[in-house]
């Protein structure tokens, strides 16, 4: 299958690029909520390797196997830019090894945070890296992440997402009917007001939303507004839940 943008020789490359070592900010290990994510990963297996049949499955699923995170700071840019507040429910979708869901847990506690993961390796080290929260940081934390196993595009998790207001997907290396597909899908949860994803949605695959500004200006004109990766900066595109009432205020005052 054609993946966009992403000839087999990047793929490789981009996957190679994602081994560099997942923690190259030690600086930031100042950071309190830095050290405790650092302290509850410490001896856990690493998570770009997975076996074959798991690296089978989730090519299959349309989605991709190669493994990187948002950093600390790119977690904090990226809730910032789906403008996070009190109540919000977080879905990453394709969490992996839930770095992103403990973050938010751990710093935001006014937000919920749910993590879906295809992989069983990474799910697994997820449920162990939430015990460990637990365990540091306390039930009241813990209780606020939510590590779900499976297909983020099947339909039994499809009712466990309704909750989910802001939704976060490192799409990267995912093929175009896979877009196509997770657009009609997150059209339908019924809550979600945002969306940030790491490659843009084909045109017309999420009615009812609509693109901010920011997606528009060609690669070389946002240089500055890409997020810290593990594999670097990369550029996130937004979403935004089309508000129907005002459209009918509008059309009533034509
Ligand atoms: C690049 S990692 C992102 C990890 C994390 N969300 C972050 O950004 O820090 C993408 C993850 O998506 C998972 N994935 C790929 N296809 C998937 C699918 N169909 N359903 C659920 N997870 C999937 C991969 O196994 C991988 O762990």
């Amino acid at each position: 299958m054609l993946r966009h943008a992403a000839p087999r020789g990047l793929a490789l490359a981009l996957a190679l690029a994602l081994r560099a070592p997942a923690r190259a900010f030690a600086a930031a290990l100042a950071d309190p909520v830095e050290s405790q994510l650092a302290a509850i990963y410490a001896g856990l297996p690493d998570v770009h390797d997975l076996p074959a049949d798991e690296i089978l499955a989730v090519e299959a699923s349309g989605g991709h196997e190669a493994y990187g995170e948002l950093t600390p700071a790119g977690v904090r840019e990226v809730l910032a830019r789906l403008g996070a507040s009190a109540g919000d429910v977080l879905a990453d979708l394709g969490s992996g090894c839930g770095r992103m869901v403990l973050q938010c847990a751990l710093e935001s506690p006014w937000l919920r945070a749910v993590g879906v993961e295809l992989s069983p390796t990474r799910h697994r080290v997820a449920v162990e890296a939430r015990r460990q929260c637990e365990r540091m940081a306390g039930a009241h934390t813990a209780r606020r992440i939510t590590l779900l196993e499976g297909d983020m595009l099947s339909p039994q998790l499809a009712g466990a997402l309704d909750d989910a207001t802001i939704v976060y997907v490192a799409s990267l290396l995912f093929d175009d009917s896979f877009m196509q597909r997770l657009g009609r899908m997150l059209a339908e949860r019924p809550r979600v007001r945002a969306i940030a994803t790491l490659s843009r949605f084909p045109s017309g695959a999420l009615p009812g939303f609509r693109e901010d500004e920011s997606n528009f200006p060609p690669d070389e004109q946002v240089l500055d507004r890409r997020v810290e990766v593990t594999w670097g900066a990369a550029r996130v595109y937004l979403y935004h839940k089309v508000d129907e009432s005002l459209k009918s205020q509008s059309k009533q005052s034509e």
